[in-house]
């Protein structure tokens, strides 16, 4: 079975193909970015429309396959900008309409975990999920996903776009912050903000502009802030692997990117026995190929309304698979 996913919840537009054993077919996107501000949904959502036929077609292309090849066709239904939403599942309809195809709705959020299992080979993992909305503590219990903590406001993703449009860096900021924390030396007096198992950046942001405006340089508040964040989120990732008994820990999401917090976390899954696996760079941000494993893993459910949920969290899903 081959199932072509697409991905459009926020700034990509994704088309992945994959068929059931987990062999990935294609992988193509066209992401949204900007050299200054923020995302506003319309525009990304002119630009998925803009995009979507050239990165479908080219999906087809790589995998050198036809429509009559492709089994199913799934689209990520939820969560993310209702605009960008829309784009994907009115591109899916046609889709399905057109080549006669099922049609298969799936939790953005849950395909980017279960396409950390596939390509991780991990068996049942605390999953630490760092988006641009979204920082979770995460594992399987029974039918569902259970949140361990998260984050009382921004997403970490969020939280370093913030700060990069204070500090006047473009979108996506995360990558830049990355860089510029490598020039870094001193540590910041940035508050370290975890209580009980959940997380809080607001007030840390806040500081950090604070202080860029009181004339502390880029590179130290940018050093200053991914130590203390990924500190933060080291501590309550092995207090979660501690609690559940689990002993493999995968990051996903898009600042799964960032190679100081994977080298912090797999610090700390050694320090207890335990195993940090980190999941093939192009798979921990937005794709399509996530949608179309999460399509195969779905093929068997009986589908009554197809409708984009903007607000679906990770835990409401329940696992027929
Ligand atoms: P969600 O999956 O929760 O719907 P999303 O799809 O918007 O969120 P992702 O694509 O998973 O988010 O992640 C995007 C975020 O990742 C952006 O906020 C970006 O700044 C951040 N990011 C990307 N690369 C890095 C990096 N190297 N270091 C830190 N952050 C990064
Ligand atoms: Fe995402």
């Amino acid at each position: 079975m081959i199932c072509l996913g697409i991905e459009s919840t926020a700034h990509t537009f994704g088309c992945g193909i994959i068929d059931d054993k987990g062999k990935i077919l294609a992988h193509q996107k066209a992401m949204f970015t900007l050299e200054e501000g923020g995302m506003i949904p319309n525009e990304v959502a002119d630009f998925h429309r803009e995009h979507a036929d050239t990165v479908i077609a080219d999906a087809l292309g790589e995998a050198g396959l036809d429509w009559k090849e492709i089994h199913i066709i799934s689209f990520a239904h939820a969560p993310g900008l209702s605009p960008c939403l829309l784009v994907g599942m009115h591109k899916a309809q046609d889709l399905a309409a057109k080549h006669n195809k099922p049609l298969i709705p799936v939790n953005h959020s849950v395909a980017h975990l279960t396409i950390g299992t596939l390509l991780t080979k991990t068996k049942d993992p605390v999953y630490v999920y760092v988006s641009g909305p979204n920082t979770q503590f995460i594992a399987l219990e029974g039918k569902k996903f259970r949140v361990f903590g998260e984050t009382l406001d921004l997403g970490l993703g969020n939280a370093f776009d913030k700060f990069g449009r204070e500090i006047g860096l473009g979108f996506p900021a995360g990558p830049q912050i990355e860089e510029i924390a490598k020039k870094g030396t001193k540590l910041l007096d940035i508050p370290y903000v975890v209580k009980g198992m959940d997380v809080s950046f607001a007030g840390i942001i806040t500081k950090a502009a604070q202080l860029f405006t009181n004339g502390e340089s880029k590179e130290d508040l940018c050093y200053s802030l991914q130590e203390i964040c990924f500190a933060m989120l080291a501590e309550v990732a092995e207090r979660a692997m501690a609690h559940t008994e689990k002993n493999e820990l995968i990051l996903i999401g898009g600042v799964a990117a960032n190679k100081r917090l994977c080298e912090m976390l797999d610090i700390m899954c050694k320090e207890r026995n335990g195993k940090f696996v980190p999941v093939p760079l192009q798979y921990c941000g937005d794709q399509g190929v996530m949608i179309a494993w999460q399509g195969i893993l779905q093929a068997g459910d009986k589908i009554t309304e197809i409708d984009i949920d903007p607000y679906q969290r990770v835990d409401e899903v329940i696992v027929t698979w």
